[in-house]
């Protein structure tokens, strides 16, 4: 092997390392479980992320980080709105439903459905449902940003445990001070 051949080796080498140290690192980063769902040529499709972030409060925005490559994406991103559905603690089946086969509208036939006045599927029962209308999108390697301007909002009044998902699994916050 030559030494350039060498070199090339070392630093493939090197980027796998930190790959599997980032990943080790995010996985201690505890997440918010969502499903982001839409409806696009009258098809509905939705899929779990834990990649959501308020963005801006003036105006209301908020970003989705979702894998390009994932089967909701293309219609995330063609239909032009979507709505993230915080979940709560009793929703770790519906999590789990919505990152596996079968995609499409047969996720829906998991947990309680309604369509909301901008004609997304809203789920009952949710901490909240945030309607956003696509602003941007922005690649990154896998990935792409979906940034959404809050269009409409149904927040549940009643303090409902949110479900967290950490070191792969779900589970539940409490607070330090009682
Ligand atoms: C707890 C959890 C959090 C996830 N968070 C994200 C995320 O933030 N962004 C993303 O693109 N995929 C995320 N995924 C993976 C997608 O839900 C999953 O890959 C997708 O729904 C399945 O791909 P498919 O629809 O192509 O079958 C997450 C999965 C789980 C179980």
């Amino acid at each position: 092997m030559s030494e350039a051949e060498l070199q090339t080796r070392r630093e493939a080498e090197t980027a796998v390392e930190l790959q599997t140290s980032f990943r080790q690192a995010m996985r201690r980063l505890a997440g918010g479980v969502a499903l982001v769902s839409t409806v696009h040529e009258g098809v509905r499709h939705g899929m779990t992320v834990t990649a959501v972030s308020s963005l801006t409060m003036d105006p209301p925005a908020l970003v989705v980080s979702v894998n390009r490559y994932a089967s909701a994406f293309d219609a995330l991103a063609a239909s032009g709105r979507f709505c993230v559905n915080l979940l709560t603690q009793s929703h770790a089946d519906l999590a789990s439903a919505f990152a596996r086969k079968p995609a499409g509208d047969a996720r829906f036939a998991n947990g309680t459905w309604r369509t909301g006045a901008s004609g997304l599927p809203m789920l009952d029962g949710a901490v909240a449902s945030i309607v956003c209308r696509l602003h941007d999108t922005v690649e990154f390697g896998t990935h792409a940003l979906l940034i959404g301007r809050v269009e409409e909002l149904d927040v549940e009044q009643q303090p409902l445990a949110p479900l967290i998902y950490l070191s792969g699994q779900f589970g539940a916050f409490w607070p330090l001070s009682a």
